[in-house]
């Protein structure tokens, strides 16, 4: 893993932002994975930018999101879905079509998880996946215990995660018990990987992912097998 050390938020949204625009602009169809939380916010606000500018364009991107709550409308300000929207989507030239979260909403989840993980595959893998990681080690909604072969999976929220959300709810019990997830496997064969990590509260955890055991305990442990990540981060290590 190659570690990329900033010293703040703002740089590490300026290093992301290249390396996502290097992405975007080698490929001829960019197969991309997105993730949603406080971390990539101001990388999508830089991207939305250079694309508004007229230096980056999206036109070609298929984007897969690592996750999505079970039971939010797109309409809901909570869903990954309203987030990616809101965020970057409706400010940028992709096609909306090109643009896959899972469906939290689906009849059938497992089905949806299958069809999702298809397909991923179907367009090759992804190319390039941002990642951030939770105060668990958790990567997308892969929380401690999950399997490393996983593929994408309906998952029920661990109550330190369905805490750590709540800030963006009314009340913790607003907030989902269950979620939709790109399996591990499914993230490891991602050809590149950049993980974000911000703030000191992540020093811990990061220093378990980068030098300690690979343990699905520690599910972002994992990456130590991947054999192009990149992780940019601002703790003090
Ligand atoms: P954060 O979320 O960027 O809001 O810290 C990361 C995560 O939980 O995966």
């Amino acid at each position: 893993m190659k570690i990329v050390k900033v010293k703040n938020n703002e740089e590490l949204s300026e290093k992301a932002t290249e390396l996502f625009v290097h992405a975007l602009s080698r490929l001829e169809k960019p197969v991309i994975g997105l993730a949603t939380g406080s971390t990539p916010e101001r990388m999508y606000e830089k991207l939305t930018e250079k694309c508004q500018a007229g230096d980056v364009s999206f036109k070609n991107a298929v984007t897969f999101n690592l996750d999505e709550y079970a039971g939010l409308t797109a309409g809901n300000p909570n869903s990954y879905r309203f987030y990616m929207d809101e965020k970057l989507f409706n400010h940028v030239d992709i096609q909306k079509e090109n643009t896959h979260l899972p469906n939290g909403l689906a009849d059938d989840l497992q089905k949806e998880c299958k069809i999702f993980d298809d397909s991923i595959t179907k367009e090759g893998n992804l190319d390039f996946l941002v990642l951030g990681i939770g105060l668990n080690g958790h990567i997308g909604f892969n929380e401690p215990g999950t399997s490393f072969d996983s593929r994408t999976h309906v998952v029920e929220l661990t109550e330190s995660t369905r805490e750590v959300n709540s800030r963006f709810f009314d009340s913790l019990d607003k907030v989902p018990t269950e979620a939709l997830t790109m399996g591990l496997g499914t993230i490891m064969e991602a050809k590149e990987i950049m993980l974000l990590v911000q703030g000191d509260k992540k020093a811990e955890i990061l220093k378990k992912v980068l030098h300690g055991e690979i343990t699905e305990e520690v599910p972002a442990s994992i990456l130590q097998r991947h054999p192009n990540t990149t992780i940019i981060t601002d703790v003090t290590l």
